[in-house]
């Protein structure tokens, strides 16, 4: 008996498999199936005589309808397979071509490094902060106890916007702001950019970068200073890294030193990139000068402290085995895009 009930279930399954067609053999069977000359839905039709004569107009119209849908619906998967979009099709293009991969950019070499060492820094129990490119002389040279006139400025010539504000030569200025709002203990680390009026060469940059440390508490010691440097090197280069402290001036440290790595290339053996030396130069570092106490209002006999400054792209180079500054602002793609594929530590 042809019921409402017969022609919505043939009508389901006829849209099924069309719909499940995933290529013209698979399509044409499913028509000849339903809407062929000896398909269901054309039988169906066919057989409509035999049901009680008050319900032939319903039923008729019922499955001449659902044989419209699915005519359709043929029709409509016919020329979507013609055109070749079916996402079904199981052969959508030449399978053996290679893949295409999707563009995508990475860190700064610079950005990369800095991350590695505040990581480092954070595990030692420093925290971050952060102070402007663009600064005042007093920050940058007067609380840091160079005083105007005095040669010691020599050494840090920079782009001044006028008599009172500068680009500033070093990551030192922001010491003295953080000091001036904290009291001790006080342990942060400062990464940023620098600017010295230099010709640009090999290893020197109009523009570089530092991370600098402060540690001031009660009793801190130049083992301190010692300990977390030496720590942070063979963390960063490995356990066989060594570190030596050579005497040297800053105004705000004292004593001061400048702090040389092993030569990561020939082990300390002497080589081209370490000038036959067998150490490199990575930073300047120190105990705070009093007079810089004085500034930010500490009391000098109560608290001690040290201080250090590291050139990034230095340990950038060192680390990664560059050899000119100058390749870290080229904006070079083919010698950026090689450290997007190191493992890095972020
Ligand atoms: N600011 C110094 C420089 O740029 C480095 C330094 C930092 C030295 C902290 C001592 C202490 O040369």
């Amino acid at each position: 008996m042809i019921d409402g009930k017969i022609i919505g279930e043939l009508e389901k399954s006829a849209l099924e498999e069309i719909s499940k067609a995933v290529n013209f053999k698979e399509l044409e069977n499913a028509r000849i199936n339903y809407i062929g000359r000896k398909g269901k839905i054309t039988s169906t039709l066919r057989a409509i005589g035999k049901i009680p004569e008050e319900k032939r107009p319903e039923m008729g119209q019922l499955i001449n309808d659902v044989k419209i849908k699915v005519s359709n619906a043929y029709e409509a998967k016919n020329s979507e397979l013609s055109s070749g979009l079916s996402d079904k099709d199981p052969y959508p293009g030449d399978p053996t071509l290679p893949g295409r991969k999707n563009w995508q950019g990475g860190l700064h070499v610079l950005h990369k490094v800095t991350k590695e060492i505040k990581e480092i820094f954070y595990g030692m129990g420093y925290s971050l902060t952060e102070g402007p490119d663009v600064e005042l002389d007093y920050y940058n040279f007067e609380a840091l106890n160079f005083p105007s006139d005095h040669p010691s400025r020599d050494a840090q010539d920079t782009f001044y916007i006028n008599r009172d504000i500068l680009m500033r030569t070093q990551t030192s200025p922001v010491q003295v702001r953080f000091m001036e709002k904290n009291t001790p203990p006080v342990r942060i680390m400062s990464p940023g950019r620098v600017y010295r009026n230099e010709t640009p060469d090999p290893s020197h940059s109009a523009e570089f970068f530092q991370m600098e440390g402060l540690y001031v508490d009660k009793n801190v010691s130049m083992v301190d200073l010692k300990n977390d440097l030496t720590f942070f090197v063979k963390t960063y280069f490995g356990y066989e890294a060594k570190l030596r402290f050579r005497p040297h001036f800053f105004p705000f440290t004292e004593p001061s030193a400048e702090v040389d790595m092993s030569c990561f290339v020939c082990k300390g053996e002497g080589c081209s990139v370490c000038g036959k030396t067998g150490w490199i130069e990575i930073m300047g570092a120190g105990m705070v000068h009093p007079n810089v106490f004085r500034f930010v209002g500490y009391e000098q006999d109560l608290y001690t402290g040290f201080a250090f400054g590291m050139g990034i792209d230095r340990i950038a180079m060192l680390k990664y085995g560059i050899n000119d500054i100058r390749h870290f602002l080229n904006n070079d793609l083919r010698f950026l895009e090689q450290f997007w594929r190191q493992k890095g530590w972020e």
